[in-house]
Formats: C-alpha cells, sequence, structure tokens
C-alpha cells in the first residue's frame, strides 16, 4: 500500500506540475486528490492518464493524508499548513511563508537533503523560490571543492514564475501589440512585451527587492551563512525557463576547468557548452527538463579565484514542483514517514 497525497494549488502552475511529475516518477501514491479554491470544485486537471476533479481545500480534511504538496501563496500556506500539519499529515510548501522559519527545513534535496530531520517539529517543509533552486545545486559542488566567498547573480525569470495570469498577460499584451490594441498592465508594473522589468516583488528598505532579498537568504541557510551573495533579479518576456549570469569568487584555488569536471559529475546537473554558436543551452530548450544547465563556463580574470557561468532550468520543475516531489521522496527512502493506512 501507498500513501495518499494532496495537492493544493491544483489548477496552479505549479500544481498541474506536480501532479504530472507525481505520475511521471511514479510516485507510489495509492490516492492523489487535487484541492484548490472554491472557484475550483468540479475543475478537471489530469494526474497520468487519469482526470482529477477538484475539491475545496476549506473542507477537506487530512486526517488520513500522508503528505500535501502545497502551491497556492503565501496567505493560503499561512492559514493553513499548521492546521495541516497538526492532523499529522507533512506539508511540502512551495510558497516564501515558510522558508525563513528556524523550525522549518529549507531543502534542495541535491544539496541538504540531511537537514530535513527537523521537519517534525511544525511537520512542514519548505520548498525554496525557483532561482535560488537552481543557483544551490550549480554551486553546491563548487563549494565542497574551493568554499565559496562571494556570489554575483543577474536573473532573467520567465512570466511563469508569477503565476498562470502572469502567462495570460505575456500572451495577451503581445498579441496586443501585433494588432495595434491598447497594452494593459495588471499582473507586471510595466509592460512585459518586447520589454524587461528590474522587479521582482516588493522593494525593501535597502534599494534589493524581496526576490533578491530572498535568493541572499535562502542560499544562506540551505549552503553555507558566509557565503556573500548579491543579485539583480529581472522578469523577462519568455514562459517558461529561469536563466542566471553567475560569478563566483572562492577561497581556494579553482579554474573554469576544475569547475567543468565536477560539474561534469554533480548531481542534478548538466553541462552543455562547447564554445560554438549555439553551444549552450536556453531558456527555451530547458522548458519540460529537470537539470539544471550550466554553460559558458569562463574564468573571471578579474578576481584572484573566480569563475563565470550561465545557469538555466525550468522554474516550474526544479524551481517548484520537481523539487517539492524530490522532497517527497527523501522522506519514503528514509522511512521518515509511513503510510497511515499501512499503519491503522
Ligand atoms: N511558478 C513558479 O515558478 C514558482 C516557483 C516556486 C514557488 N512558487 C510558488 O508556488 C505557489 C503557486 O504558484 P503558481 O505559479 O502555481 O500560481 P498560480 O498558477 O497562480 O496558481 C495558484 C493556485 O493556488 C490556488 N489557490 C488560490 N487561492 C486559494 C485558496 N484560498 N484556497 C485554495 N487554493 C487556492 C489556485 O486555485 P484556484 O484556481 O481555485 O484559484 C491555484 O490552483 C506560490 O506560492 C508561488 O510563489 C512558484
Amino acid at each position: 500500500m501507498g500513501y495518499k497525497v494532496a495537492v493544493v494549488g491544483a489548477t496552479g502552475n505549479v500544481g498541474r506540475e506536480i501532479l504530472s511529475i507525481l505520475d511521471e516518477r511514479g510516485f507510489p501514491a495509492d490516492e492523489v486528490v487535487a484541492l484548490a479554491s472554491r472557484r475550483s470544485v468540479g475543475v478537471e486537471v489530469s494526474y497520468g492518464d487519469k482526470t482529477l476533479k477538484c475539491k475545496d481545500l476549506a473542507t477537506y480534511d487530512f486526517s488520513d493524508t500522508d503528505i500535501c504538496l502545497m502551491s497556492a501563496g503565501g496567505s493560503v500556506s499561512k492559514e493553513w499548513s499548521p492546521k495541516i500539519g497538526a492532523q499529522g499529515c507533512v506539508v511540502i510548501d512551495n510558497s516564501s511563508q515558510w522558508r525563513t522559519d528556524p523550525d522549518v527545513p529549507l531543502i534542495v534535496p541535491e544539496v541538504n537533503a540531511d537537514a530535513i530531520v527537523g521537519f517534525t517539529k511544525k511537520n512542514i517543509i519548505a520548498n525554496p523560490n525557483c532561482s535560488t533552486a537552481q543557483l544551490v545545486v550549480a554551486l553546491k559542488p563548487l563549494h565542497d571543492a574551493a568554499t565559496i566567498t562571494r556570489v554575483v547573480v543577474s536573473t532573467y525569470q520567465s512570466v511563469s514564475g508569477a503565476g498562470k495570469d502572469a502567462m495570460d498577460e505575456l500572451f495577451s499584451q503581445t498579441r496586443a501589440v501585433f494588432v495595434s490594441d491598447p497594452v494593459e498592465a495588471k499582473k507586471f508594473p510595466k509592460r512585459i512585451a518586447f520589454n524587461l522589468i528590474p522587479q521582482i516583488d516588493v522593494f525593501m528598505e535597502d534599494g534589493f527587492t524581496k526576490e533578491e532579498w530572498k535568493m541572499n537568504v535562502e542560499t544562506k541557510k540551505i549552503l553555507d551563512p558566509k557565503i556573500k551573495l548579491t543579485a539583480t533579479c529581472v522578469r523577462v518576456p519568455v514562459f517558461i525557463s529561469h536563466a542566471e549570469s553567475v560569478n563566483v569568487e572562492f577561497e581556494k584555488e579553482l579554474s573554469a576547468e576544475d569547475a567543468r569536471k565536477i560539474l561534469r559529475n554533480a548531481p542534478g546537473v548538466l553541462l552543455v557548452d562547447t564554445r560554438e554558436p549555439g553551444g549552450y543551452m536556453t531558456p527555451h530548450e530547458a522548458a519540460g527538463e529537470d537539470a539544471t544547465y550550466i554553460s559558458r563556463l569562463r574564468d573571471d580574470p578579474t578576481v584572484d579565484n573566480g569563475i563565470a557561468f550561465w545557469c538555466v532550468s525550468d522554474n516550474l520543475r526544479k524551481g517548484a514542483a520537481l523539487n517539492a516531489v524530490q522532497i517527497a521522496e527523501v522522506l519514503m527512502n528514509r522511512k521518515l514517514i509511513t503510510s497511515r493506512s499501512k499503519a491503522a
């Protein structure tokens, strides 16, 4: 007998991806329940070759559910995750609500799977921000080899990172530009079609945006609090996958050639870097894939021990849904949860 799994936010970008990844990876679920808001009761979503009808989160009883994969935003998670956890169901949450809570592990399985043990304090495990997840997968093996001191990262983040309404906005604005209709911006602060927006999430007092702050504090929590990181996060008119331009400085000597050897064998990483036209990965090609792709790897001659690279990954998969399912697999493989129906 397998697990009973609930997917909250099943009609959303991340929720739909979670359902397909659970099926693709053959996660041992006896039953998968799709949950969303009251608005979506009865809406059909796909789980492999099955169709599930969405139920209302607010009236669902979690007392015999083992794992809840939650992707319905911070305020929904703030209200519901503690209640679900208190019913003995482990919540794996995609929002930013719990990521900095010291009683909630923030996990990227390739990087810090061992930190998962603290989850029983609240029965909540946090999934990092999409741009942090792919970054730490690339940084971890390099940090192990030469100790990272400083990271400078500029992101090129797709609109799917802001939810399904944001994807619709890029589509409708692009169409409006072509047919000379007025361009309406609702989800983003400025027009995103044929444009770039150097603001993701709200501004903080120091001039950084909250997205940039998240990359900093989450990298510290997952990888090493001693790493200094500065980020500039930019929204780009791409539907799926985030790209990052990354400069890394090390305590010890590490050349781009050393990094190439290390990254070739690193879990979750694929190196695509042939130094010829097209010999690198782009967001379009990474969409639908699981890997964190590294390209344009080179020495940074402006610092003592530094390299630069280009990093691309599907934000809905490694940045959210895949990472969440991998966390559920860690719980299962390390026997940190048992199926409640099996135990009965
Ligand atoms: N997209 C990414 O790359 C990414 C990466 C990492 C983390 N995240 C996080 O994952 C979460 C979901 O993102 P998304 O991109 O999937 O958003 P989305 O496409 O806008 O979907 C939001 C989902 O939340 C549900 N929801 C909203 N209010 C609800 C309520 N009161 N009760 C129950 N369900 C409710 C929606 O259901 P209805 O259809 O019924 O409204 C929908 O299924 C967010 O916290 C986001 O920050 C996203």
